[in-house]
């Protein structure tokens, strides 16, 4: 891992993420978690404030990226919630089958190389009345802004680390064998190519 990649990357994506807009789509998201919770890609943990603590046993943090794990670290230790954080990718969940009542994942299946996999991992590890909660940016409707995602995708996703802009969010979901009983999308204010966002919840069908 180079320079960019452990030391300026992490402190950009929790800078980016920590925006008021994006954490307006956290609000209508995370609140809804319950039960036992695995947190996929939990980056600086800046989801972790939004977590309802009646509702929520215990939280699983899972991120690949050792410096992001440590921020969500510092943040967990302000919560009240018993959160466990795991070093891990999401396409090799080092968990047992169908243990979690909630799986939440925000901003991150923009960034999973092989999101496929990392889908079917949700599916193995989630209990069969559970539920993914989503909230994502991805492709845009209109053809003039997809055209851009499309154009700048191979630059943005070098400084990005692995983000794409245009990826189908409800697609790969359906793909995976995942029904989406509520989706709801809306440009959020910003670069629009960026800032077309997906959120929602997702079953196994
Ligand atoms: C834009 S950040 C979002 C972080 C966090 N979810 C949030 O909402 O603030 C993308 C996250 O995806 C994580 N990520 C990238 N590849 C991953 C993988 N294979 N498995 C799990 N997480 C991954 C990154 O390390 C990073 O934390």
């Amino acid at each position: 891992m180079g320079f960019y990649s452990k030391y300026i990357l992490p402190k950009l994506i929790n800078c980016t993420c920590s925006v008021s807009t994006v954490s307006r789509q956290r609000a209508k998201i995370v609140p809804m978690a319950k039960g036992k919770v695995l947190e996929i890609g939990i980056g600086s943990g800046l989801n972790l404030p939004f977590y309802q603590k009646d509702q929520v046993k215990a939280i699983w943090g899972l991120e690949p990226q050792g410096e992001l794990l440590s921020m969500a670290r510092e943040m967990g230790e302000t919560q009240d919630i018993p959160i466990r954080f795991l070093q891990a990718s999401a396409e090799e969940i080092p968990l047992d089958k169908q243990q979690f009542d909630t799986i939440v994942i925000t901003y991150t299946l923009c960034s999973i190389p092989k999101a496929e996999q990392a889908l079917q991992e949700m599916i193995r590890v989630l209990k069969p009345n559970g539920q993914v909660l989503f909230c994502e940016h991805g492709a845009a409707p209109d053809p003039a802004v997809l055209k851009w995602q499309n154009r700048i995708n191979p630059i943005w996703k070098r400084v990005g680390g692995g983000c794409n802009l245009n990826r189908d969010i409800p697609g790969l979901f359906q793909a995976a064998g995942f029904h989406i009983p509520n989706l709801q999308t809306m440009y959020i204010p910003g670069w629009r190519p960026a800032c077309f966002n997906y959120w929602g919840n997702a079953i196994i069908k």
